[in-house]
Formats: structure tokens, C-alpha cells, sequence
């Protein structure tokens, strides 16, 4: 048994277990000159330090504030190739669909993912994920989805295997987009061939598809999440990004663990989220790089759903690295209260991966956690462009 007490901690800031809804989303606990108590991993005590339980091992964190770690619940990071040329292409007026029409876009990350080795894979994707680590995920969600054809799509899964020995991952398989010919025919494989072996090999814990004009219908996507759920695999969904399709109500309705994007929800996409237990993930790097509306953040709050972000890290709509820069791009873009972006960004985004054992600073949860430069945790969804966070700990341990 290993047990350390994390002592100086300037200020602890928590929210509950979640997920937390609507105006419980702003409802954090503080505690002033506190303390930590780990033990193999899993946060055992926590509160003030003059009531702190002794232990003959300590930490002396400095004076600084303390909060979970952050949980990515969206990232593409496992691509090859670049999309340098579609982003000048894009500040030059050219819009984000129109390049995905004419065969570039997605579809030119997946001919150069396609052709990639799971090492080659590996060896692309770690500095990234050790840069969102860096910025404060304790835990990062990988999606597949620029394999398109089905070995290349298991290769990426491998890929997020193989990292998952050094990072916390939780991994998805994303159906991105149909191919030009045959659609019919690889959506009958997805379901037939792909979603059986990925539940076999338990590569995947979840499914996602890309419900879009430009990609799957929502009754493909109602197929494939069907089969999904007959594997014991969660489903997401990819909705409301550029058209309000319906993607958003099949998801509510199938009981998914989110749907993320939103950016073009209106108020029969808030309601049907606010009414379900589905997490509603923003995303505001797309809005950033993308010069999409941002996702309804605040109209999503203030109807009671649960909302979650992350950074949806990938090279053509969102190059955004940290996921403390997501949290406060969510406060800024999306109307999020400081507050209300920390809870989006640890139990909400939990949630959103179907997992309740992190994201909150109490006793029994896992002990990752980090510990900032400052005394005050109002730095993190503050500081743009360089980082607040001093430490981070995973399961107790310094990473
Ligand atoms: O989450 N919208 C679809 N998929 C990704 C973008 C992928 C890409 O452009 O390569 C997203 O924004
Ligand atoms: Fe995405």
C-alpha cells in the first residue's frame, strides 16, 4: 500500500460527481488550505489541512490551487499527413464543406492515414497526446475514423492501444465519411465485418458517426448505432456541426452517451438534449478555426441539460492542442461560467465517455489530478496562450 497526503494546497476546487445538469454545473466546492489524501492511486480523504488525517508520507505542493484533471471527450489525434493547403484554402473564403465535397478535406487525411503503419501511427500521435497531457487531460478520448477502409481503421484503433500503455485513453470508433461509390454496400460491412470485430478485440468502448449532409444519413446512423448497442458498445454521434439533420433527436433517443458539436442546434435540438441523459459536448476550437456560430453552451445550460467540451483535437477543424485552452475558449465563445467550463471539463466529460470514476476531487474517485502555478484556479479558464497548469497527476503519480 502506498499512501501520500498532498498538503499546501492553497485552494482545492471540485465539482460533485456527475454529470452535473444545468444550474448545478456552476455548484463547486472550495476548500482553502487544504489537503489531499492518496492511497494506491484513489483519492481517499480530502478537506481542510488542519483536519487532515497523519501519514508519514507527504507532498508539499507549494501554496498553489488544486483541481481534477481535465478529460478530453473528443480527439481525433491519430492522423498522418497535414492540412496546411485546405487551411489557407479556408482563410482565403473557401468553406469547410466545399473542400469535403471535392475530395479533400477528411478524405485527404484518410488517404494519408490509410497509408500509415500502427507504429508510424503511434509515433505521430504522441507528441500530441503528451501536449494535451502537458495541458492538463488525465484522461483523452481517441477516435478512429481516417481509415476508412476497415484494416486501416483497425490499424488506428491499434495505434490508440499501444499509446494507451502511457496515456489514459478511452477509445472510439469513428464511421467519419461514406465513400463516394458503394455507400450502401460500406455501411452494411460497418455493421456486418467492422463493429463485430471491434467488439471482439475490444478495441472500441464506443461508436461514432458523423451525422451530416456531407457524411452519414440519420437513418445510416440509426443502423449503425442499432448494431452498435448489440455489441455492448456505447454510441456518440457527431451532430448539428453545419445542418441540424435530426442526428441530434436519433441520439437522445438511443440513449448515447453524448453528441458533440452543436453548433448549429436550435431550440428542438437544446430541448431534446435537456430532456435525455445524453451529454451535450461543445466544441470550441471548431469555432475558432472555423469561424463556425459557437455551440449553445450557455441556451444548453440554462435548459438543464449536461454539457460537456473538449478540445475534438484533429488536423482539419480544430488544430487546438490543450484542453485548458478549450475551457477557456468555452468561457469566452460558448458563454460558459468559469465554473460551469470546469464542471463541462471533468465530471460532464466523464460522463460523456460513460465513466464515473474521475473528474471529481472526492473520496473514492481516481486521484488524477493537477496542481497550478498559482494560488488562485480561476487562472485556468483565464490564461490564453501559455500554460497555467504546474503539475499533473495521474493516479497520484507525477506524469
Ligand atoms: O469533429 N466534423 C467531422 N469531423 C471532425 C473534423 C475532421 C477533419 O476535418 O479532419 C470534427 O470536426
Ligand atoms: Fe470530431
Amino acid at each position: 500500500m502506498t499512501e501520500t497526503l498532498f498538503t499546501n494546497i492553497a485552494q482545492l476546487v471540485t465539482p460533485a460527481p456527475g454529470p452535473q445538469c444545468g444550474a448545478a454545473m456552476r455548484e463547486l466546492t472550495v476548500i482553502e488550505n487544504a489537503a489531499l489524501l492518496v492511497r494506491d492511486g484513489l483519492i481517499v480523504w480530502v478537506g481542510a489541512k488542519k483536519e487532515a488525517p497523519f501519514t508519514p508520507e507527504t507532498h508539499d505542493l507549494g501554496g498553489v490551487a488544486v483541481v481534477p484533471g481535465l478529460i478530453d471527450p473528443h480527439t481525433h489525434a491519430v492522423w498522418a499527413g497535414n492540412r496546411l493547403a485546405d487551411f489557407e484554402a479556408r482563410v482565403a473564403g473557401v468553406p469547410y464543406e466545399t473542400i469535403l465535397a471535392a475530395g479533400g478535406g477528411i478524405r485527404s487525411s484518410i488517404a494519408a492515414t490509410a497509408a500509415a503503419t500502427v507504429n508510424q501511427l503511434v509515433a505521430l500521435a504522441r507528441p500530441r497526446l503528451v501536449a494535451l497531457r502537458q495541458s492538463g487531460a488525465t484522461t483523452i478520448e481517441v477516435k478512429s475514423g481516417y481509415g476508412m477502409d476497415f484494416d486501416a481503421e483497425v490499424r488506428m484503433l491499434r495505434a490508440a492501444q499501444v499509446l494507451d500503455r502511457e496515456f489514459e485513453l478511452s477509445p472510439t470508433l469513428l464511421i467519419h465519411v461514406p465513400p463516394t461509390e458503394n455507400r450502401e454496400d460500406y455501411v452494411r460491412g460497418v455493421c456486418e465485418t467492422l463493429i463485430p470485430q471491434v467488439a471482439a478485440e475490444t478495441l472500441a468502448t464506443a461508436v461514432d458517426v458523423f451525422c451530416e449532409a456531407e457524411a452519414f444519413s440519420v437513418e445510416e446512423t440509426r443502423r449503425i448505432f442499432v448494431t452498435a448497442q448489440t455489441h455492448s458498445l456505447r454510441v456518440k454521434v457527431h451532430a448539428d456541426q453545419f445542418h441540424a439533420i435530426g442526428g441530434t433527436e436519433l441520439a437522445c433517443g438511443m440513449n448515447a452517451l453524448s453528441v458533440d458539436h452543436l453548433e448549429a442546434s436550435g431550440p428542438a435540438q437544446i430541448a431534446a438534449l435537456a430532456a435525455s441523459g445524453t451529454v451535450a459536448t461543445i466544441l470550441p476550437g471548431v469555432t475558432l478555426h472555423l469561424g463556425l456560430p459557437a455551440g449553445p453552451g450557455r441556451a444548453l445550460i440554462d435548459a438543464g441539460a449536461a454539457v460537456a467540451l473538449g478540445t475534438d483535437l484533429n488536423p482539419g477543424s480544430s488544430p487546438v492542442f490543450s484542453m485548458q485552452m478549450a475551457l477557456a475558449l468555452a468561457v469566452r465563445l460558448n458563454g460558459l461560467t468559469p465554473a460551469e467550463a470546469l464542471t463541462a471539463a471533468t465530471v460532464n466529460a466523464a460522463a460523456a465517455l460513460g465513466l464515473s470514476d474521475r473528474g471529481s476531487l472526492s473520496a473514492g474517485m481516481r486521484a488524477d489530478f493537477l496542481a497550478l502555478h498559482g494560488p488562485d484556479w480561476r487562472e485556468l479558464p483565464y490564461t490564453l496562450g501559455t500554460n497555467p497548469v504546474r503539475d499533473v497527476f495521474v493516479g497520484g503519480v507525477k506524469r
